[in-house]
């Protein structure tokens, strides 16, 4: 099969394009990947060429060894990504430590795979472990109104989630382990993929400080869904804020454990402080 006809790189395209017509990912802003099935990779492999040469990664993640990803470029536009899919995107494969990748599809007009490939597979290595192989899409995006809060909250994760659960109903049950925050670091590098990947092991969601935010989930719908739902909850904590500065009321402490009997999803008790 030809590697655009596959129907996990359709719904990758899907999603980059949805990420780019929310507003999250201006010029080469974000980056995604998706750890592909062995039954992928055999579904395309007439298409793949692996004979290029191995590159370093920037950090091991040997739990990878010999793993497939379905990547977005480095520099590359995910305004771009429907348009020019083959130049936009790769695929590549890591070697038998996890210590190296090569490319075997894409990037027609040159390049490498996102700057940000040591945290994406840092995370994807967290999340094989800690979910028994069921998350496969990391996506990193420039949301605008979690990147604005992180300017004007304390930069811990109890509070990003309580503020963030507060403000839509569904939230603690989209994101109940809730969210955690990595203060501002130079991105691109080992040290940030190490504090990211420390987190996803408690949480699918980390942001970046006055950067944007990673989600991790099982399909483009689950991660793509989450990404939305945390943003658009700070787009109300955006706008509640710039109304007046305190809430006249609110969800409570008690209300979001009455919710977890119903939904049937544990709140940890650390996100319900009173304040
Ligand atoms: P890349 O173009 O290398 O993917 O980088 C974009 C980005 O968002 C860096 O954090
Ligand atoms: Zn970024």
């Amino acid at each position: 099969m030809k590697v655009l006809e596959a129907e996990f790189v359709r719904g990758f395209i899907r999603m980059a394009n949805d990420g780019w017509e929310q507003g999250w990912h201006e010029r080469n802003g974000g980056n995604l990947s998706y750890r592909m099935k062995k039954e992928e990779v055999a579904s395309v492999a007439e298409a793949l060429d692996t004979n290029g040469p191995w590159q370093e990664i920037g950090t091991t993640v040997p739990k990878l060894a010999g793993e497939y990803f379905l990547v977005t470029g480095s520099g590359k536009f995910f305004r771009n990504v429907k348009e020019q899919p083959e130049d936009s995107l790769c695929i590549i494969q890591l070697d038998e430590k996890g210590e190296k990748y090569r490319i075997c599809w894409g990037l027609t007009g040159g390049g490498r795979p996102t700057s940000e490939l040591p945290s994406h597979l840092m995370n994807h290595e967290v999340k094989l472990e800690v979910t028994g192989g069921k998350h496969r899409v990391i996506y990193h995006a420039h949301t605008t109104n979690v990147i604005a809060l992180t300017f004007v909250l304390p930069l811990k994760d109890e509070v990003f989630t309580r503020e963030l659960w507060e403000m839509a109903t569904e939230c603690p049950v989209v994101f109940p382990d809730g969210i955690g925050v990595v203060g501002w670091m130079v991105p691109g590098g080992r040290d940030i993929a190490v504090a990211t990947s420390q987190l996803m092991k408690k949480y699918d969601v980390a942001i970046w400080a006055h950067h944007g935010m990673f989600c991790s989930g099982e399909d483009f719908d689950q991660t793509f869904g989450l990404m939305h739902t945390v943003e658009k909850s700070a787009e109300i904590l955006v706008k509640t804020r710039s109304m007046r500065p305190d809430k006249l009321q609110t969800i409570t402490p008690q209300n979001f454990r009455d919710l977890a009997v119903d939904f049937h999803v544990e709140l940890p008790e650390r996100f319900l402080y009173e304040k």
